[in-house]
């Protein structure tokens, strides 16, 4: 009940505390337009500031410089806590911080390094490459025509299908590829599910239990029937991350539909937010001629390296080359990403910001990171809102990594994937396929925006929960290229 105290008083060295409405204090601002909101609380109280938002206590922290300062306060400030609570009330998988559990819990999650990077990243990337261009394959005609279809769906159904099927495996005993007749429309409901689930997404984290959504709690039961682990035995070529977290669930003896929620938690990260990254990539390139071109170039220049009689299969080098495609897919990130970065409070205690400022945070509170508000600085980024594809490439075309604000230079400039405990394990792996997503539509396709010149904005509802989807979506038109298809 203290939680719900109707007006705190703010105590010595405490930060400012920006008042609201009893319990709900600034839900409504802040819900109306986060950014908005935050950008003037900070001119008003400064680097660090307090609101209520529905009865819970957040200490937000602007200054780029004082992130290191919070994210090194792993012994006062508690990651897990927060993410396990929420992602329980959403998957409904098992409460892993239990003391039956936290031990083994700890190896599970110690397999996101071990799967997701270093040679093992090669292998799932390879993977996706290879099932990316089954995926193309798919709607690639030799009439020379023009389809057209909206990005967002385009950039989902190929995404949607390589990736899970990268995770997951392929139906065993199938020669057809997943998108096509029983298999293709299986494969289309899971994708439906999964879009209806994650629409719930904004209502759950606003703390709606999940048995209120009736349509997202039918989506993720039903994805959890398709990931049990007795259909996933049935599929072949499961990646290494999955195999290895079946069997340490099997090993915790969980039930076997907390193991198929556990599943379901996984999908949802893979695919939240690379399928609006992907879109937004893809878009930002399709609007802006000298990315096209840019990107074309270097595109062609790598694959025409290739033998073109042979499925396409890229070492880590040559990924690795690709720094237009990489500016391009970072520029988006940076202007569609609204991720929040909470940790709670443990204890009582003074967090010390890198102007030297002392501030008192009250144990139980949150302390809350909006990378946003770097991502659209002017003194970081100068013309923030526009989309300037080679903003992270120096004059040799390598990559770019310093920036500075008020001419010091900043660690963190870019944190589309987190940091510190929260940093994205699949962080390699997302950049990885998008730019195979890239390479391929653009070696595949010729492709144009029907309505270059409208501009389209992101679905602010979501803000705090990843990259932002588009609030609607756009028309493509897209054939095989004349250059590369022609008899
Ligand atoms: C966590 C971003 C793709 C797996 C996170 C977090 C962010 C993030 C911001 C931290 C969330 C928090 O603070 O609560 C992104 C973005 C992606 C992406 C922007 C694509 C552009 C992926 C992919 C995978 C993945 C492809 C797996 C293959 C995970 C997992 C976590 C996570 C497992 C939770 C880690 C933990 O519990 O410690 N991601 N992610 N992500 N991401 Fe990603």
């Amino acid at each position: 009940l203290s939680r719900v105290c109707w007006s705190r008083k703010r105590r010595a060295k405490e930060p400012p505390l920006v008042k609201g409405w009893p319990f709900f204090g600034v839900i409504l601002e802040y819900g109306k337009n986060p950014l908005g909101f935050l950008q003037s609380a900070q001119q008003k109280n400064g680097d660090i500031f307090t609101c209520q938002l529905v009865g819970k206590y957040f200490t937000f922290v602007t200054d780029p410089f004082s992130f290191s300062a919070v994210m090194r306060q792993g012994k006062n400030l508690d990651f897990h806590k927060f993410a396990m609570g929420f992602s329980q009330r959403v998957f409904g998988h098992t409460d892993f911080t239990s003391p039956l559990l936290s031990e083994s819990y700890r190896d599970v999650h110690s397999l996101f390094r071990q799967t997701l990077q270093g040679p093992p990243l090669q292998q799932l990337s390879q993977n996706m490459l290879g099932n990316l261009q089954t995926a193309f394959q798919q709607c690639l005609s030799s009439e020379n025509r023009w389809k057209e279809e909206g990005l967002q769906c385009f950039t989902t159904r190929i995404m949607f299908e390589a990736g899970f099927v990268t995770l997951f495996g392929k139906k065993a005993g199938l020669l057809q590829p997943e998108g096509m007749g029983a298999v293709g429309s299986c494969m289309q409901k899971v994708k439906r599910d999964f879009l209806a689930f994650d629409g719930a997404f904004p209502v759950l984290a606003a703390g709606v239990p999940i048995a209120l959504c009736r349509r997202a709690w039918r989506a993720r039961e039903a994805l959890a029937k398709g990931l049990l682990h007795r259909e996933l035995h049935h599929r072949m070529c499961i990646s290494d991350l999955i195999q290895r977290r079946m069997d340490a669930f099997d090993r915790m003896h969980l039930n076997e539909t907390e193991k198929a929620r556990t599943h379901v938690c996984m999908l949802w990260a893979s695919q939240a937010n690379t399928l609006p990254a992907a879109f937004w990539s893809l878009y930002y390139t399709l609007r802006n001629p000298e990315a096209f071109a840019a990107a074309l170039k270097e595109v062609d220049l790598i694959l025409a390296q290739l033998p073109n009689d042979k499925p396409i299969c890229l070492s880590k080098e040559q990924l690795e080359s690709m720094t237009v495609l990489e500016s391009i897919i970072k520029e988006a990130l940076r202007l569609s990403s609204a991720s929040i970065m909470i940790r709670v409070a443990s204890d009582d205690f003074i967090l010390t910001l890198d102007s030297g400022q002392q501030a008192a945070i009250r144990k139980g509170d949150y302390i809350a990171l909006y990378p946003r508000l770097i991502h659209l600085d002017p003194d970081i980024y100068p013309n923030p809102l526009e989309f300037k594809y080679d903003r992270f490439l120096d004059e040799e075309g390598q990559r770019q990594s310093q920036f500075f604000k008020n001419g010091r230079q900043l660690k963190h400039y870019l944190v589309p994937f987190g940091s510190g405990a929260s940093e994205c394990p699949g962080r390699f792996f997302a950049m990885n396929e998008i730019k195979q997503f890239l390479l391929l539509a653009l070696w595949h396709y010729d492709l144009q925006l029907s309505e270059p010149h409208d501009t389209l904005s992101p679905d602010r509802t979501r803000a705090g929960l990843g990259i932002l989807p588009p609030s609607q979506d756009v028309l493509l038109r897209y054939r095989a290229r004349a250059d590369r298809y022609t008899e």
